[in-house]
């Protein structure tokens, strides 16, 4: 094969390939910035439409509700918000999450209760015996009616369950915790969800 002098001699000398050597590296780290310039949005945007499956939510937690000493002796029920801390990958909010019935028993316990109706997810009421109706649990959507164990009290009832019983931790004496949780309404077995 035929060879120019010049090229000859370039070749003998490796400058041509050191220069392509370089070209490429260049062309390979121009494409690794061009790719990762592109990435960066695209895995932002992923990330926040994952955002709510990476959020760590209320549902299953305990969270801190009251004071024993802030609930009657008599044991009147009280209506409480559970505010809960929720962590994403982004921030750190405090936010309401739902609330519960709250009820202090003669030997200082606590009996919570979801204050979201079985039947529909309405929220039940309170109807102390003053009102002639009794102390008892009142669903103003479709009138199912509870005991303040949270137990129906018609034999036919709207409600195709008992209103839900949640988990309570006294601590330090005084402080109430609930695990909130919300369940599956329309249904007689209870679902947990969120
Ligand atoms: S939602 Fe409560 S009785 Fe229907």
């Amino acid at each position: 094969m035929k060879c120019f002098k010049g090229e000859r001699a370039a070749r003998g000398s490796g400058l041509p390939d050191v220069g392509r050597r370089r070209g490429f590296i260049s062309r390979v780290a121009l494409l690794g910035l061009a790719a990762a310039a592109y990435a960066v949005p695209v895995v932002g945007g992923l990330l926040a439409f994952l955002d709510p499956l990476r959020r760590k939510g209320a549902a299953g937690r305990l969270v801190r509700v009251a004071s024993l000493d802030g609930l009657p002796e008599d044991g009147t029920p009280q209506k409480v918000a559970v505010v809960a801390e929720r962590v994403d990958a982004w921030r750190r909010t405090v936010e309401p999450v739902g609330a519960v019935y709250l009820r202090r028993t003669a030997e200082d316990e606590v009996v919570a209760l979801q204050v979201v109706c079985p039947h529909a997810g309405c929220t039940v009421e309170y109807r102390d015996a003053a009102s002639g109706q009794g102390g008892e649990f009142f669903c103003p959507c479709h009138r199912a009616r509870f005991d303040l164990a949270g137990k129906r009290l018609d034999k036919v009832s709207q409600s195709p369950r008992d209103l839900d019983p949640l988990e309570v931790q006294i601590r330090n004496g005084t402080e109430v915790w609930v695990r909130f949780q919300k369940f599956q309404f329309g249904t007689s077995k209870r679902v947990p969800v969120g």
